[in-house]
């Protein structure tokens, strides 16, 4: 059965349940066959309250099934108020995860874990706490993220520290039950770096990467005295225990991703699914009755200069559909390149030409032009920049510009900039062949066909070589008693 939501904004090919309040992706796991993807889920209501693990499982990222619910509060347990963000990991013939048991009695949320032995339908919560004491001198502890490495397995916890100092805390294990604290494995005081990629006070949903004797470790910044939630990414590398870590970066430069986690694939690749949030008002989130989506599955590689690059999982090209813009030319104007429905995946050459030029892509809603989702190139400053200032005619959606580097921009003629744009009703997943990405939250109120436009500015030409198709929805069977409407 495909889903075919009632909703504008509800994506189609993004997961999340047809209803109520999601956030972190958790549990990710490859386990007999399938990719396991749980989140942070309120199966009662559009708000954060009542965590549980909601789960969704795949044998190839495109044909979805919904579980039951994975993890539930147990009341009076040691999880009674939420089953917060972990992971899990295969063990044979069993799925583990690990968890962040959350009660408002307590501050810490320390590590306990559920285990699974028929491929994640049944869940059994071992009742106690697996770590029942954070190390002294956390004041903020969550977050356990379990891998396998040279024989061992491994789980970093995200913390804060007394001393100021944010903190990923590292632990060993030979069996999965036994655990045996190794100290930081990083430990930050905020220092100001790249713009917007401070790391903050504490770090939650560690996440560690590793190939060919590189590392790099994913933090999601928690920081509320400065600035909104961030996730920053350290290259470097291990030396016995520790991470020497290189200066941090933002992961994604859009106002609207956190949390993200990854995902070993029995291919050797590591998937990441990321949170992105609502970007309007809670009102009109009451409303709709739902809030937050995954991001698409996004393949991340270590380059050899050090840098992460996230690009969309290859089996995603299986989700478009038809050709929707095949256009190519230059314009010293506007160029009306063809319209797409409210789901497309696209991808776009494009070369301001001449002295002082400049140009964008844009995302026409309303068939009067008045809304609309812009993707300008700044040449001058080496950016690529969205703007969805306009991008609804509904004051409850917010604003704002979002600018991410493309080196390739300050140059004109020689190198086009290329881009990849996947847009799912309201979300707008932009990727760069340097592995950059920027996710966005938009509203459009005019109702699809839309239409796609490319636009000279600055005096100059605009080259354009464009192509979009339609992006088919995830194929979702069965319909697990997963919710409580
Ligand atoms: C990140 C986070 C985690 C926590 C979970 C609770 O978004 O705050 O640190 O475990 O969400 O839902």
């Amino acid at each position: 059965m495909s889903v075919m939501p009632a909703d504008p904004h509800l994506p189609v090919a993004h997961l999340r349940p047809p209803r109520n309040w999601i956030n972190d992706p958790n549990g990710l796991a490859f386990h007999e066959g399938h990719y396991h993807v749980c989140f942070q889920y309120n199966p009662y209501g559009p708000e954060h309250a009542n965590m549980h693990w909601g789960h969704f499982r795949s044998p190839d990222l495109l044909t979805w099934e919904e579980l039951p619910l994975a993890l539930t509060p147990t009341p009076g347990g040691e999880d009674a108020d939420g089953c917060f963000s972990g992971n899990a990991v295969s063990d044979g013939d069993r799925m583990v995860a690990f968890y962040s048991a959350f009660r408002t009695d307590r501050w810490a949320q320390p590590v306990t874990t559920a285990e699974s032995r028929d491929n994640g339908v049944t869940w059994t919560p071992r009742g106690s706490l697996l770590i029942p004491e954070p190390p002294a001198g956390a004041t903020m502890y969550r977050d356990p993220y379990v891998w396998r490495e040279a024989g061992r397995w491994r789980m970093l916890v995200g913390s804060a520290q007394a001393d100021g100092r944010a903190a990923a805390l590292l632990y060993e294990s030979e069996d999965l039950e036994h655990w045996d604290y190794r100290g930081p494995f990083l430990a930050r005081t905020p220092q100001p770096v790249a713009p917007g990629a401070d790391t903050g006070l504490g770090w939650e949903c560690p996440q560690y990467l590793h190939a060919n004797g590189r590392g790099a470790l994913i933090l999601s910044v928690w920081d509320p005295e400065r600035g909104p939630r961030r996730t920053v990414v350290h290259p470097g590398r291990e030396e016995a225990g520790r991470f020497l870590a290189d200066a941090p970066v933002l992961l994604d430069h859009g106002p609207d991703f956190y949390a993200p986690a990854l995902l070993p694939a029995p291919d050797g690749r590591w998937l990441l699914w990321g949170w992105s949030w609502e970007a309007r008002d809670p009102e009109w989130v009451r409303e709709v009755c739902w809030a937050g989506l995954l991001t698409l599955p996004r393949e991340v590689t270590l380059a050899e200069d050090g840098s992460v690059r996230q690009r969309p999982a290859a089996e995603l090209l299986g989700l478009r559909g038809e050709r929707a813009v095949t256009a190519a030319g230059v314009t010293s104007g506007t160029a009306v390149l063809g319209t797409v429905g409210g789901s497309f995946d696209l991808t776009a050459r494009l070369e301001p030409r001449g002295a002082g030029a400049a140009g964008s892509l844009r995302v026409v809603t309303s068939a009067d032009g008045a809304e609309y989702l812009d993707i300008r190139v700044d040449p001058a400053a080496g950016e690529l920049v969205v703007d969805r200032d306009h991008a609804s005619l509904d004051p409850r959606a917010h604003g704002g510009t979002y600018r991410i580097p493309c080196p390739e921009a300050e140059t004109t003629c020689d190198d086009p900039i290329e881009l990849r744009l996947v847009v799912d009703r309201s979300v707008a997943e932009l990727y760069l062949p340097s592995g950059r990405t920027l996710t966005l939250r938009f509203y459009p109120t005019g109702g699809s066909p839309w239409r796609i436009e490319a636009r000279a500015a600055g005096g100059g030409h605009l080259g354009y070589a464009v192509g979009a198709w339609g992006l088919r929805p995830y194929t979702m069977q069965g319909t697990a008693d997963a919710h409580a409407h």
